[in-house]
């Protein structure tokens, strides 16, 4: 988008914008001053005043002199929108016109393991029918570059870990398999007009923290479902608990419990800046592609290991909290060991997570000292 001094922003959507991981992404779009951002949320999972935050955080950081494209970077476009409407996303796109919007991050969907598998329809149709709609429009409209969230769940049980981006695809549950068949969806997009799309598709392990800032964190709406905000939330005592449930310690992992890979959401919302340098005209990125169609996927992860009963210890020291635990039996669905392989997205993309779990751990803290109950605590 052309400025008053006639430098351009180059405007990127991002779905889910107002969520976890969304509103980190907005903060690293933000910071660059490279980008305005254009967000669709519904705030099924989330709540608006994430991006006020964001636009107080993008302020904060302008130099006094800043021009008035720096100044254009801070204010987000908001829309309050379902994907699953496609008329509602069609009319967003119009605002901009052909063109308008220079590229997608595509993270809004609906996340939680379990429940997948209770409502599995609901679960395809919002991940699976919302992201169709949605490249269905971005053509429609010439935009054409795509970077999209998919997640370490598609490995379903792998067998090598750590785990290879050439592990064939395989997940265990309707939400695994969501993010499975967009992948797919959007390989035989690129592959079918190969000049036209570039795309990357960002395979998520564990993110976990918050911006230093204690303004913008992890706020699920209900009980967490996973296992750093959990127990976050009950050492803070919103949630009214001490004992966690340990689902299963017979698993072939040090201490029997199931392993993770945890990085900090700052470092992984980095990697969505890399991702949208190699859609760029100029990147070299796809050089290497097999095919001539522009499509990558990679593996975002430290490459590091944490049990359950490790994560445990590691926020009991940092909050100080007396988390009791108790072994209950297996949870379908879980995994022995989700640790990733990260060597691919350093050489391609440059990524490294640098934050360690000690940081993660205090960033949660933090966020959640400041903020008792979430967006809703003042
Ligand atoms: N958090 C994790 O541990 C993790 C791990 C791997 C992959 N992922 C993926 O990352 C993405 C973001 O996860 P998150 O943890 O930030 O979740 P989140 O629930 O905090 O964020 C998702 C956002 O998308 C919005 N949304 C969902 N469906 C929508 C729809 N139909 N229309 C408009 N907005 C909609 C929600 O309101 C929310 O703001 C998801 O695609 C998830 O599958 C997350």
């Amino acid at each position: 988008m052309p400025s008053t001094e006639g430098h351009y922003l180059r405007r990127v959507l991002v779905t889910g914008g107002a969520g976890y991981i969304g509103s980190h992404v907005v903060f690293a779009l933000q910071r660059t001053q490279r980008y305005k951002v254009v967000s669709i949320d519904n705030y099924h999972n989330s709540y608006p005043k994430a991006l006020s935050r964001l636009e107080e955080i993008a302020r904060s950081g302008l130099r006094a002199d800043a021009t008035e494209t720096e100044k254009q970077s801070t204010v987000i476009d908001a829309y309050e929108c379902d994907l699953t409407n496609p008329a509602d996303v069609r009319a967003v796109f119009e605002k901009y016109g052909k063109g308008g919007i220079w590229g997608v991050v595509h993270i809004a969907a609906w996340k939680a393991v379990g429940e997948s598998s209770e409502i599995p329809l609901t679960y395809y149709h919002n991940n699976v029918t919302a992201t169709i709609y949605l490249l269905q429009i971005m053509s429609e409209f010439d935009c054409t570059r795509l970077v999209y969230s998919s997640s370490a769940t598609v490995y379903g049980t792998p067998p090598l870990v750590p785990i290879p981006e050439t592990t064939r695809l395989k997940a265990d549950s309707p939400y695994g398999q969501s993010k499975v068949v967009c992948e797919a969806v959007i390989q035989d997009l690129m592959h079918s007009e190969p000049k036209r799309w570039r795309a990357i598709s960002l395979r998520y392990f564990n993110p976990a923290g918050a911006h230093p800032s204690g303004l913008i964190g992890e706020d699920p709406r209900g009980r967490p479902g996973n296992l750093l905000p959990l127990l976050a939330q009950m050492a803070i005592g919103r949630i009214k608990e001490s004992t966690l449930q340990v689902f299963g310690n017979d698993y072939p992992t040090p201490d029997g419990t199931c392993v993770r890979d945890y990085l900090h959401v700052l470092d992984l919302a980095a990697g969505h800046l890399l991702a949208l340098d190699a859609l760029a005209p100029d990147s070299t990125t796809f050089d290497n592609c097999p095919t001539p169609a522009r499509y990558k996927a990679y593996n975002l992860g430290r490459g590091q290991g944490f049990s359950v009963l490790q994560i445990l210890e590691a926020m009991r020291t940092t909050t100080g909290f007396d988390y009791k635990y108790n072994i209950i039996g297996r949870r379908r669905g879980d995994v022995p060991d989700l640790t990733a392989d990260p060597t691919l997205a350093e050489k391609e993309l440059g990524f490294r997570a640098k934050a360690d779990l000690t940081t993660m751990c205090r960033d949660l803290w933090n966020w959640q000292t400041r903020n008792p109950n979430g967006y809703s605590s003042d």
